[in-house]
């Protein structure tokens, strides 16, 4: 409090104060209503002590400190910056951590500015501070919201103790396309699933009271299509209808403002037409207008600047222009807003009110937070040296990791391991102990990650028999968020002692996959299958020792068709984080029974790419067998290697017959229950996600084959047998129709319940 400027001071302590001055760190949360009142008068106040420049500087964030997140020459212009800084010409930062950091440049600010309005300090933190989590896509596969939220909250708790208040996460892009490198971020191919996990993430990040410290203001992003990027390329354009844009990409971001997502942020891509980050239909007609946000937009990285090259605008002035009336409130490193807002004010091509609007969002924002009150709150080092990387902590990342893992093939039974077996280790990913960390790891310290080796090795303890050979490199040269990768496409000379170490074993563990910096930003492949020789690898061990458990670590799905036909146990872990050696080796010794699923199709080849469960059917669904007029590809089945909802458990589980209460559902304020008996046929306890399809069959547009339309992760004991039951309401039916409307069309629907997407058996009802 007393570093606040007496002015800014006093409006806060003025007269029906809006809200009380928190005593200590750790009070009561409290509600902030998004729309109150008394804060938007408070933030009207200040809006009338600022000189316009001042009001253009809380629309300015720059990246200061070492991190870089995007491209640019931060050295020629970090003077500039600087006393743009203390001029209050910037209102918040990204890519500054630690607490000690953010407190000394917040102190400048907040003391040296003329009127002293605190800083907001954002960063990355994507899945996990330091502690790391599973990547996004990782996690969304255990389908346990709750767990997704409370990984959240975690890493909200420790980025906030180290200074933070702002992350641009969660990613809620829907995405059907593999070979972009940033599906790593998101929740996968399904809206309705991606709606609820990008809800646990807000709610995971902001807690029930934005102004606690030990909560962050989240971001939905990237508003709105880049998961549509055409051939999967980072920053490409994105052709897309307004029918699938309503229907498949909208529905999360929807939800994120529903449950009050303080800020959004826009796409690099244009999105029918015109940039996101200028498109008014996205960010007033939708975002403002149909769905009453108002909280923050901020634009992507230079994304204002980057609509030049997307050819809507002549110049930085037009994008500028266009981007504020479009109504992208903060501009994140393009210096458009700062260098000519101004000009366009004063020459009146853009509205006072405009900016006036923008600015106050960015102040309530402050409010909310609690900067106001105390602009130090976040920044403790003693508290930040306690949280990071804690024991619990870390156990919140193991029980996540583990419920990640997708088991997607067990032939031969080689898992959960019989741990008397002698065990060789092979492949570049065995020993890696930063691949696991996966790409955005916000403040993590590279090779700190538990791995694949170490795990196993202290799982099976001191009298197991476990022989190690690297194989091959993987990567060669620079590993960072920046460089190009390079594979070692050639060097096979670590195969000969695999094959000797494999030879020996009875059960062969090849640790294969991408590393980090495969997946992520700007890492997009066309080719997804298993980089550089380690298919060559994985071959010549096949041929000395079948026993094979293929442990995939990856970013994204990837293509494994030699690697299924052959292998007989395959184990998808993902990029884990920090406990990822731990809870792999929870799940191959039986600790932990897998139950991840699937959240996006894995294709069979590269060409199949999009391939998604929830697809149209065309005109040519099928013809007589031997005929080839109809919807497919010569040379590769139409279905996926492993679908949507894929993913196999130690236990064996049963569906019985799916039973209606009724067959006929009214339009409205009715609802029909379907079930389910799932059986668990095995010994082992399991946990199983059963889940409900539907099919409209007839609609004014082309509707998907099947959606997702609920689910439930049900632990099922071993011998026992679970009925599960859904409720369908009208409203799970509605749609934007051939008009762009939304609600629902009477007709016929199939609903199916099963273990993964490929269900095929159904029942059908009608909705009046
Ligand atoms: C660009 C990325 O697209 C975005 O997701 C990220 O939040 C910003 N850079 C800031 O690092």
């Amino acid at each position: 409090m007393k570093h606040i400027k007496p002015i800014i001071f006093a409006l806060i302590l003025g007269a029906g104060m809006a809200f009380s001055c928190q005593n200590n760190d750790d009070s009561e949360p409290k509600e902030i209503s998004k729309s109150d009142d008394k804060i938007l008068q408070k933030a009207d106040s200040i809006l009338g002590l600022m000189t316009l420049d001042e009001k253009i500087g809380q629309l300015n964030q720059y990246s200061v400190g070492a991190e870089m997140t995007g491209p640019g020459d931060k050295g020629s212009t970090s003077q500039k910056r600087y006393e743009m800084l203390l001029n209050g010409e910037v209102g918040s930062v990204l890519n500054l951590l630690g607490a000690e950091n953010t407190y000394k440049l917040q102190k400048q600010v907040v003391e040296q500015s003329r009127l002293g309005i605190p800083l907001i300090f954002a960063y990355d933190v994507v899945h996990g501070y330091k502690t790391m989590f599973p990547l996004p896509l990782a996690e969304s596969c255990s389908w346990n919201l709750d767990l997704m939220q409370q990984s959240a909250a975690v890493a909200a708790k420790e980025a906030a103790s180290a200074g933070l208040q702002w992350t641009f996460a969660p990613m809620v892009d829907v995405s059907v396309d593999a070979r972009w490198g940033r599906v790593m971020e998101g929740a996968g191919e399904d809206p309705y699933l991606g709606s609820l996990i990008a809800q646990a993430r807000v709610k995971g990040f902001q807690g029930n009271d934005l102004s606690s410290n030990n909560t962050i203001a989240a971001c939905a992003k990237h508003f709105a299509g880049y998961g549509f990027v055409e051939s999967g390329k980072d920053y490409n354009n994105v052709n897309i209808n307004k029918h699938e844009l309503l229907n498949r990409i909208l529905p999360p971001f929807k939800d994120a403002a529903q449950v009050d997502v303080a800020t959004f942020m826009n796409a690099f891509n244009d999105m029918l037409g015109i940039p996101s980050t200028g498109n008014s239909y996205l960010l007033r007609e939708k975002l403002r207008q149909d769905w009453g946000y108002e909280g923050v937009v901020v634009s992507d990285w230079n994304s204002i600047g980057e609509m030049v090259n997307h050819g809507t605008v002549e110049d930085l002035k037009g994008a500028a222009k266009e981007a504020i009336i479009a109504g992208s409130d903060i501009d994140m490193e393009a210096d458009a807003y700062s260098k000519y807002l101004k000009e366009l004010v004063e020459n009146k091509t853009v509205d006072i009110s405009l900016i006036n609007e923008a600015v106050s969002r960015v102040l309530v924002l402050k409010y909310k937070l609690g900067l106001f009150e105390d602009p130090y709150k976040y920044a403790d080092s003693a508290r930040e040296n306690k949280e990071l990387l804690s024991q619990e902590n870390l156990a919140v990342s193991r029980e996540m990791a583990s419920e990640s893992i997708v088991l997607l093939k067990n032939e031969t039974n080689l898992l959960p391991l019989n741990k008397k077996k002698r065990v060789a280790v092979i492949g570049p990913l065995a020993k890696d102990k930063d691949a696991p960390l996966g790409n955005w790891r916000a403040a993590a310290q590279s090779n700190t990650a538990v791995s694949f080796y170490e795990g196993l090795k202290s799982a099976l303890g001191q009298e197991a028999m476990i022989s190690y050979a690297k194989g091959c490199d993987l990567s060669i040269g620079p590993n960072n968020f920046f460089d190009e990768l390079e594979i070692n496409e050639t060097d096979k000379s670590g195969f000969s002692e695999a094959m000797a170490k494999a030879s020996n074993a009875e059960v062969v563990f090849m640790v294969l996959g991408e590393p980090a910096y495969m997946s992520g930003e700007g890492r997009s492949r066309s080719n997804i299958g298993l980089p550089g020789v380690q298919l060559d690898l994985l071959k010549e061990v096949y041929k000395v020792n079948k026993n094979i458990v293929l442990v995939l670590m990856n970013g994204r799905p990837l293509t494994l068709e030699w690697e299924h036909e052959n292998i007989p146990t395959i184990l998808e872990t993902w990029h884990l984080g920090s406990e990822a050696g731990n809870a792999i080796a929870d799940v191959i010794t039986g600790q932990v029974n897998p139950s991840g699923k699937l959240t996006m199709s894995f294709p069979r080849n590269v060409g199949q790419v999009p391939i998604y469960y929830n697809h149209k059917t065309s005109g040519r669904p099928s013809t007589a067998p031997g005929q080839v007029f109809y919807t497919h590809h010569t040379d590769v089945d139409n279905s996926p290697l492993f679908p949507f909802g894929f993913g196999l458990s130690y236990s064996e589980f049963e569906y019985g017959e799916l039973k209606l209460s009724k067959k006929a559902l009214e339009a409205e304020n009715d609802s029909i229950v379907v079930s389910i008996a799932v059986s668990n046929k095995s010994k082992v306890d399991g946990n199983e996600i059963v889940q409900l399809y539907i099919q409209d069959e007839v609609g004014s547009i082309t509707r998907p084959v099947k959606e997702l339309k609920g689910f439930e992760k049900v632990a099922i004991a071993a011998g026992e047998t679970k009925q599960v039951s859904f409720t369908i309401k009208p409203e799970n039916l509605a749609y934007y129709r051939r008009d762009f409307t939304y609600g629902t069309e009477p007709g016929s629907f199939k609903v199916l319940i099963g273990a993964s997407s490929a269900v095929s058996n159904y029942k059908t009802f009608t909705l009046k």
